[in-house]
């Protein structure tokens, strides 16, 4: 064949393979036989190893599983990822739209729903550059992900270019990578055959196989993908609906079922109709996601902590089983505190087996009555964790045993001591000893897993620590291939992939590094409302040092939280363990990502009622354009914004001279 006709009969069969693939993949119609489709696929691999010159990366046929990698590499998502609030019943679903309706105040009379099936795989993001698949990554803490471009692109269902123009410049598309139920049974049986073990759930082996390092084992698990948002702002697109119509015409697979509805009974008969079909559904699937359709209207909604408030996620009732409590073993955390844990006869709930159950304190165990040797009745929504719901009285056979919390540490026999938690109306048992090792043990599983450090498994660290290689977190970042290689069941190899991913994880953020110390009372978003706020370690120290005046005047941090990041500060053997950590070279990333704009350097007090927006979105449009919001009046603060009925800030503001401005003059400067 002479090279200019080879040349066109490589274009020809490149799309006629692109489309079949696509007929297969995406809308599940395939429109030849395998076979035929293997045929074209042969003479185009056959016609380019006579014509190299024809090959392009970006062809579909090169979508062959690229190298094994040393380690992921981490990218920061343009636009946070973020989760939904849930709905367990129609109830709150009415109570979410209750809320929706009074934030929008006026501005619609009515409001179209958009209805899509909620799937239970890993949500990814996937960046396209003028039509071409450039990266993927996972959600991670939703602000930065990892890099598993390679592992996604072994998916099928993912376009390596889309059909559309995608138009110029970059796209961002983000949806669900999965297993469909029927794969997960396939899998199953192979390794029922091969004696190993089975995988408890397609959410699970899909999240499995995406950390794989190994492009190749991706591959074998036969992923899938269903696209569900698209990124950018494109004027044609103005409903959530017509996201999921481009995002179909781009080449994506997208849920048929997804359907607009006009108004919120009309979503209660989609979730209904749904529940129906849900069992025989390809995929597994936890619920639904309503959302407000109209995009201007998601947008004045906004985001609220992690979720969007235009979107809900219903989910559907828990599955329930019985079975007996064998015992009840006591757990010590990193902050000390006991947790009792029920372990059962295992059984089958919701797709996954489950074997133990923890009772979080005293009070859970009396509420429910629950003694050792009962029957029970266990519940598992989804991926949620499965707790005891109740307890089946009758069928007591007299042989029950009560259950006590322990007089000292099941680890270290330590003294323990009760707590009242005025809040909780309950107390807490706690191990009184601070070398108590399992108290230890808990904080390091609890360092690894914000340091991201991976390779670094319960088992592992146990280890370490028996062997004498590791006494404290600290010490994690001077260990050698030297110390770990001669260990039994280690060698060369893993000695090297663990000090590698150790040394990777170096460098960290200041938000992960404050909820890494494992203060009390500080989880990941407080460590991150403290590093926005302070920006570096030495501000939040010195201001600790002074009984955290500073602090004081963020929002949402209480008197709880403030005591405790002082006391934690003022600690000696904290204050050591910090400079430990940076002489064995743990570095502070570069100061939190604060959006600048017109307000940044100024600080805001907003007392009173306004008329034309909720405190809520005030607050959240000063933050937008760069500005802090403020709990309390000082002569720091630059404005105070007054609305309706203004409480006794005012009053402060005056005596202290700060500037006062009504509501008008607020819209007015947010433009
Ligand atoms: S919309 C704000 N649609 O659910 C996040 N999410 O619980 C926008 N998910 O992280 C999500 N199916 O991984 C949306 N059809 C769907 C979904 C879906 C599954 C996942 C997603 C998200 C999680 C939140």
């Amino acid at each position: 064949m002479e090279k200019s006709e080879a040349k066109k009969r490589i274009i020809k069969l490149r799309s006629e393979i692109a489309r079949l693939r696509s007929a297969y993949h995406v809308e599940n119609a395939p429109g030849v036989t395998d076979d035929v489709y293997e045929s074209l696929t042969r003479e185009l691999g056959d016609l380019l190893s006579k014509h190299p010159e024809f090959n392009d990366i970006n062809a579909p046929e090169n979508r062959v599983a690229g190298k094994p990698l040393d380690k992921f590499v981490k990218v920061e998502h343009k636009v946070r990822m973020l989760s939904l609030n849930d709905a367990f019943s129609y109830e709150e679903l009415y109570d979410w739209e209750k809320r929706v309706k009074k934030l929008l105040g006026g501005l619609t009379a009515k409001l179209d729903y958009f209805c899509e099936v909620k799937f239970d795989g890993l949500a990814v993001s996937l960046i396209y550059e003028n039509g071409i698949f450039v990266r993927g990554a996972t959600r991670g803490d939703g602000f930065i992900g990892e890099d598993i471009t390679e592992n996604l692109k072994t998916i099928e269902s993912i376009p390596l270019s889309l059909t559309r123009r995608g138009g110029r410049g970059e796209v961002e598309v983000r949806g669900e990578a999965l297993m469909s139920k029927k794969t997960l049974a396939k899998l199953n049986l192979q390794n029922e055959k091969e004696g190993r073990i089975l995988f408890a759930n397609t959410r699970n082996v899909a999240a499995g196989s995406l950390r794989q390092l190994d492009p190749q084992l991706a591959k074998e698990r036969h992923l899938d993908f269903v696209a569900y948002d698209l990124i950018e702002k494109i004027p044609t697109v103005q409903s959530h609906s017509e996201k999921h119509e481009m995002l179909r015409s781009l080449g994506f697979k997208v849920e048929k079922l997804d359907a607009v509805c006009g108004n919120l009974e009309e979503a209660i008969t989609f979730i209904k109709k749904f529940e129906k079909v849900r069992p025989d559904f390809p995929y597994g699937t936890d619920g639904i996601v309503v959302s407000v359709d109209n995009l201007k209207l998601q947008e004045v909604l906004g985001v609220v902590g992690k979720a969007p408030r235009y979107m809900a996620a219903f989910k559907y009732p828990a599955e329930r089983a019985t079975t007996i409590v064998k015992e009840i073993l006591v757990n010590v955390g990193r902050t000390g505190v006991l947790t009792p844990l029920a372990v059962f006869e295992p059984t089958m709930v919701a797709g996954s087996l489950v074997g133990k159950a923890t009772l979080h304190n005293m009070d859970q165990i009396e509420r429910l009555g629950l003694r050792i040797g009962d029957t029970v009745v266990i519940e598992k929504a989804g991926d949620v964790i499965p707790k005891v719901v109740e307890v089946l009285v009758r069928m007591r056979t007299g042989k029950e045993k009560k259950f006590k919390m322990p007089e000292s540490c099941p680890t270290c026999g330590g003294k323990i001591e009760k707590r009242e938690l005025p809040a909780q109306k309950s107390v807490a048992f706690y191990c009184s000893n601070p070398k108590c090792p399992a108290k230890n043990e808990r904080y390091l599983e609890h360092f690894v897993s914000v340091f991201e450090i991976y390779e670094l498994g319960p088992k592992i660290l146990r280890r370490f620590k028996d062997e004498g290689l590791i006494t404290d977190a600290a010490d994690i970042f001077t260990l050698k291939k030297e110390d770990i290689a001669p260990l039994e069941r280690f060698g060369e190899k893993s000695a090297e992939n663990i000090v590698a991913e150790i040394e990777n994880k170096k460098k960290i953020s200041l938000s992960k590094f404050l909820w890494a110390l494992g203060i009390l009372h500080v989880g990941e978003e407080t460590a991150r409302d403290l590093a926005i706020h302070f920006g570096i370690l030495e501000k939040l120290m010195s201001s600790a040092r002074q009984d955290l005046a500073e602090i004081d005047n963020i929002e949402n941090i209480g008197p709880a939280v403030l005591k405790s990041v002082s006391d934690f500060f003022k600690d000696k053997n904290n204050l050591n363990f910090i400079k430990k950590l940076e002489k064995n070279g743990v570095g502070i990333e570069k100061a939190e990502n604060r959006k600048k704009g017109k307000f940044t350097g100024l600080n805001f007090v907003l007392t009173g009622t306004l008329s034309q927006m909720s405190r809520e979105i005030a607050k959240e449009r000063i933050l937008t354009l760069g500005g802090k919001v403020v709990g309390s009046v000082s002569k720091n603060t630059s404005y105070v914004v007054a609305g309706a009925e203004p409480g006794s800030k005012l009053k402060t503001a005056e005596k202290l001279g700060v500037k006062i401005i009504n509501e008008k003059d607020f819209l007015n400067m947010l433009g």
